[in-house]
């Protein structure tokens, strides 16, 4: 058994960023995934709503539930007792009140054991951020490319190209951050305009496709171990394809079971004689 590690708390993140030490997050959906990520020492594990595509095969994270959510964040708690545990909140679960959002961040909190929660937007959700914090709950912002609107940001793209675009995106941050964020990922925006906006913030900006200038970065699990059979990101690093190795293990099973190779003898397991007799005597007597 591998010894636990101390857990992770937020004067532990807040450290590591003025000790400038990068923080490493990824996303997590599953408790063998979680398992892994814990035995890597991973800081901050986030239960994305990407598990909408990753894991339930939608093709966006639109269709996600709340309580998809707390079922997977509950796996995940149990295999990384000691990272720091964000529920992303799913579309819907806080675009239509503060206290919806409350309620729903308040979820992941009590039936999931999360540390903290993150939510989509900047400006036009500081009110929902105001509120969560509140009441006691840490809040992660997230802005850049925010997968609940990409429908309206015109497809999975860099955000923040023009001059223009990057100022709403740096006054978002800083909106998110005077509102009480406790951390901010930008999301596929240019590395220039997170080094800015990193320079300026006091609490820890991660990045995902946004250059290495933040004080940590984020990729989603199933991007860096090709697991997710659509298309892998540009801004992901493969550091391992499992998708083959399980598709090859898999093509070698159906090959083994068709030539009858599997199972082995060692695989299954005998009656004693005299007992294998006695049941053939039953079944005899029943026939009679
Ligand atoms: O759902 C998720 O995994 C996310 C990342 C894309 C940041 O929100």
């Amino acid at each position: 058994m591998a010894e636990q590690r101390k857990k992770v708390t937020l004067p532990v993140l807040f450290d590591k960023m003025a000790k400038n030490t990068p923080l490493t997050m990824v996303t997590c959906y599953d408790y063998p995934m979680a398992y892994l990520v814990e035995q890597a020492g991973i800081d901050i594990v986030l239960v994305g709503d990407s598990l909408g595509m990753t894991i339930l095969g939608f093709d966006s994270t639109l269709p996600v539930t709340m309580n998809d959510m707390i079922r997977h964040a509950q796996a995940v708690r149990r295999g990384t007792p000691s990272g720091w545990l964000i529920g992303d909140m799913p579309y819907m679960s806080y675009q239509a009140s503060d206290e919806s959002a409350v309620l729903n961040a308040g979820r992941f909190m009590a039936e999931a054991a999360c540390d903290g929660i993150k939510l989509e937007g900047g400006v036009e959700v500081c009110s929902r951020v105001r509120a969560i914090v509140a009441a006691g709950i840490p809040v992660m912002g997230h802005l850049g490319l925010t997968p609940q609107s990409v429908s309206s940001l015109g497809g999975f793209r860099l955000q923040g190209k023009s001059g223009k675009q990057a100022k709403k995106i740096v006054d978002d941050a800083k909106a998110l951050e005077d509102a009480g964020a406790m951390a901010i990922l930008l999301e596929l925006v240019p590395d220039q305009v997170c080094q800015i906006i990193t320079e300026r913030s006091k609490v820890p900006i991660i990045s995902l496709g946004s250059g290495p200038n933040a004080h940590g970065q984020l990729l989603i699990f199933h991007d860096m171990f090709g697991l997710y059979p659509r298309f892998t990101p540009k801004m992901a690093k493969q550091y391992g394809n499992a998708g083959k190795v399980i598709a090859d293990g898999l093509k070698e099973y159906v090959n083994e079971v068709t030539s009858k190779a599997f199972p082995e003898p060692e695989r299954y397991f005998g009656i004693k004689e005299e007992e294998l007799a006695e049941l053939k005597r039953l079944i005899a007597e029943d026939n009679a």
